[in-house]
């Protein structure tokens, strides 16, 4: 990861897109402290808690959670449903009355549409969706303020990804919370998110509100993106830009434009480092040849 830098406003939601490989996991993980900085800053409220640690960081991380790509691998499979989402509550040392504690993991299930019938199920028991659900009462069982939801729809199907959705929406819309949400699907980015952040091989290259990226896209890697999204409409089919070629190795990358060994426009300048320059009122895009290519 190298120069990606930007905000998430309460009660909002920024997207990030990119595909498989180019660091959004990596991104998530790392400023809610599940894996070390090695450079940069990571505020919350205004504090600096990039190198917070112990007591603190415990602290900082009832404030902070995440809900995994993975519902099959992201649950103790030893834990029942309510073993699952009590455990947040009990490692916080708020909930000291068993009744209490109850009564709050009760409030979670039905908060995230778990029946009370499955309180007693293991994750093998349960289907994706519901797992899923099980991962988003535990990362939401302490209020947090911020949450990175990594993919949390991309392993179930179409009518129970929905749903899911849906549901992180309302919550929202009730909790106030800011989500960074992670995608490769830009269908569901376009859906729940505020702001778009579009990664790289570990760069930002374009970062916009969202519609203002659907339609003025401008980087050739967002339009190659935008380009792929199935659509219904066969009387205008959208012209695909087809990409050639993978991502390359994050191990020490040129310094020019990482992503010019694929882009369709590629030419000298993009050999210099790229710079997110602003081209519209917060949009930002990181293409020297911007100008030229948008014409
Ligand atoms: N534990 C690790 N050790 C070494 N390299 C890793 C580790 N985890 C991830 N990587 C590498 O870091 C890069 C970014 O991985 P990351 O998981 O953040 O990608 P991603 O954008 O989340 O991809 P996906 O969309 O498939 O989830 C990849 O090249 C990956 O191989
Ligand atoms: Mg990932």
């Amino acid at each position: 990861m190298d120069d990606v830098s930007f905000t998430v406003e309460k009660g909002e939601t920024l997207g990030v897109v990119g595909e498989s490989g180019c660091g959004k996991s990596t991104m998530g993980r790392t400023i809610i402290h599940l894996q070390e900085a090695t450079d940069g800053q990571i505020f919350l409220n205004g504090e600096d808690i990039t190198h917070v640690k112990g007591g603190e960081l415990r602290r900082i991380r009832e404030k902070m959670q995440i809900v995994f790509q993975d519902p099959y691998s992201s649950l103790n499979p030893r834990f029942r449903v309510e073993e699952t989402i009590r455990e947040p509550l009990k490692r916080s040392g708020r909930f000291k009355d068993r009744t209490v504690l109850n009564e709050e993991t009760n409030r979670l299930m039905e908060l995230v549409g778990i029946d009370e019938r499955l309180r007693q199920s293991y994750p093998h028991e349960l289907d994706g969706g519901r797992r899923q659900r099980v991962g988003i009462a535990r990362a939401l069982a302490l209020n947090p303020e911020f949450v990175v939801c990594d993919e949390p729809v991309s392993a179930l199907d179409v009518s129970i990804q929905a749903q899911v959705l849906n549901l992180l929406m309302e919550l929202q819309e009730k909790t106030q919370t800011a989500y960074m949400f992670v995608t490769h699907d830009l269908s569901v980015v376009r859906y729940i998110s505020n702001h778009i952040c579009v990664m790289y091989l570990g760069q930002l290259v374009e970062k916009a509100p969202t519609e203002a990226l659907f339609q003025e896209t401008l980087h050739p890697y967002t339009k190659a993106l935008i380009s792929a999204i199935p659509s219904i409409d066969i009387d205008h089919p959208m012209k695909r830009v087809m990409l050639k070629g993978e991502i390359t190795s994050p191990i020490t990358p040129a310094p020019g434009c990482r992503f010019a060994a694929r882009c369709p426009y590629a030419a000298d300048a993009c050999r210099e480092p790229q710079k997110l320059r602003e081209a519209a009122k917060n949009h930002f895009v990181a293409c020297c040849r911007m100008e030229e290519i948008n014409e």
